[in-house]
């Protein structure tokens, strides 16, 4: 099959690499031309584990080329993916300025039958009006067919979900696209669900929000945990041996960020008020996931008082998750705004996110460490923000040296709390009430800044 993917960031680059993969030929397109240079030299713009090989393999067999004309794309290929980025506009609403400029761009360029795939995350309604703005430009007569095949990957996994997908979701009104869509994905054995344009769309948004609410859900169960005792992480545990519910995105935490769940849920929020419905579920899936950060915070703040001038904090952790380098709606990047905000100074540490953060949060009071235990000298306390594995395995008698108290925040329950408070820290976590807590609990209110050892 003859392929172009336009757009080539986190989504689009995985798509045509594999796609060319399976055999396909396919061309990458982007209208950024220093990105095409780099991959073109086999450099990759984003880290993501297991990209890099295939990307060159590809490249080297002939069957994956990467160019900045669209018409070069377009021309020479069957199947068009739509790849480029939807984010969240100032109303909630997905921004879908760069899809409607591509999509008018591919009218202009169509010469012969084409079958244009949407795989951007667009709001329900969208392929329909895409159809009519492609079918508007065109300068020729020829036919096409509109599609939408929603991307579910996981950002640091997404070859494996790209290779391994749980579902194919293709939406169309055309059983010549439905053939030639299934002639793609059919060879991997997995399910494949055929339906109209309109469904698939909303299936994306409703996954998304879903998994967000599991995670809200699992957030608020923790302030439960808290205030009761009991621990959320084996509360999650029990609940997902249940097969109805699944032990996954049951990890309470900071609450969810990244590129995808917090202007998902927001853009089908803005969808079921434009269809004169209240989602009422879903305000409270973001108002809980507001206040996650708040509420970790608050406690780093009770802890060592508002005023934060003469501390310094040691972080572990500045991507939105693990296994990635990308840091758009990180909840990590805001926690530490906060803090610095409130006069603190941060030592920071990210294994692959240290390019990107310092583009955003520059050189005033942040410190950027080479490693994850630079962070730790002479800090106040430690941070953890992101849930990367090797956080969870420090040299604690280490730790203790190096930090001027021996505290930690753990804002992703990655450490072992027995672990931890019989190395003689004073630990916080989320959803457990440590030792630290309990102390923090007991102290008369409007005692800021006392520094307590140890939970005393
Ligand atoms: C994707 C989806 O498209 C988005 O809708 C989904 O919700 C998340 O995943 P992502 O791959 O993360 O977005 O976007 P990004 O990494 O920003 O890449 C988009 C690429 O499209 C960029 O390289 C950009 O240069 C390119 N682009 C943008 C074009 O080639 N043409 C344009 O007109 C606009
Ligand atoms: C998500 C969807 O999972 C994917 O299917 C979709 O296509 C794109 O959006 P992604 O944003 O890459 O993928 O990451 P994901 O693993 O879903 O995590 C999203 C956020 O939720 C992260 O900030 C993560 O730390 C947080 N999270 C996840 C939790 O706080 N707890 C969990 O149990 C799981």
């Amino acid at each position: 099959m003859k392929i172009c993917v336009v757009g080539t960031g986190y989504v689009g680059l995985v798509g045509a690499a594999i796609f060319a993969d399976w055999g396909n030929d396919v061309i990458g397109v982007d209208i950024n031309e220093e990105k095409i240079e780099r991959i073109k030299k086999g450099e990759m713009p984003i880290f993501e584990p297991g990209l890099s090989e295939i990307v060159l393999k590809n490249i080297s067999e002939g069957r994956l080329t990467f160019t900045t004309s669209l018409s070069e794309g377009v021309r020479n290929s069957d199947v068009i993916f739509i790849c480029v980025g939807t984010p969240q506009s100032d109303t909630g609403d997905a921004d879908l300025s760069a899809v409607w400029k591509v999509a008018a761009d591919i009218g202009k360029l169509i010469d012969s039958y084409k079958v244009i795939v949407t795989k951007s995350t667009v709001p329900v309604g969208t392929n329909q009006k895409l159809k009519q703005v492609i079918r508007d430009n065109m300068t020729s007569n020829a036919d096409f067919d509109m599609v939408s095949n929603p991307e579910f990957l996981r950002e640091g996994y997404s070859v494996e979900d790209m290779m391994q997908p749980d579902r194919t979701v293709i939406g169309s009104d055309s059983e010549k696209a439905f053939s030639i869509m299934r002639g793609l994905y059919e060879h991997l054995g997995k399910p494949i669900l055929e339906c109209d344009l309109k469904s698939a769309e909303m299936v994306k948004y409703a996954s998304n929000a879903f998994l967000a609410s599991k995670i809200s859900f699992i957030n608020e169960m923790a302030q439960i945990c808290e205030r009761s005792g009991a621990d959320v992480s084996v509360v999650a545990k029990g609940m997902g041996l249940d097969n109805r519910i699944g032990p996954r995105f049951l990890s309470a935490g900071i609450g969810y960020g990244g590129s995808c769940f917090p202007k998902d849920v927001a853009a089908l929020y803005k969808t079921s008020t434009d269809q004169a419905y209240d989602f009422r579920l879903l305000r409270g899936v973001m108002e809980v996931n507001e206040n996650q950060k708040n509420y970790f915070v608050s406690k780093i703040v009770r802890y060592f008082g508002k005023n934060m001038a003469d501390k310094t904090f040691g972080v572990l952790g500045l991507a939105f998750k693990e296994n990635t380098d990308d840091i758009r709606d990180s909840v990590g990047i805001e926690i530490v705004k906060i803090l610095r905000g409130l006069g603190a100074k941060l030592k920071v540490y990210d294994p692959e996110a240290m390019y990107n953060s310092k583009l955003v949060l520059g050189s005033t009071s942040v410190e950027y460490c080479l490693d994850k235990y630079e962070v730790m000298q002479d800090s106040d306390a430690l941070i953890i923000l992101t849930e990367w594995k090797e956080f969870a395995n420090i040299d604690l008698e280490r730790v203790k040296t190096l930090l001027k108290n021996p505290v930690i925040f753990d804002g992703r329950n990655i450490m072992d709390r027995n672990k931890i408070e019989s190395s003689g820290f004073t630990y916080f976590a989320v959803g457990k009430r440590t030792a630290g807590l309990e102390a923090l609990d007991k102290r008369p209110s409007g005692t800021p800044g006392v520094i307590l050892k140890n939970g005393n």
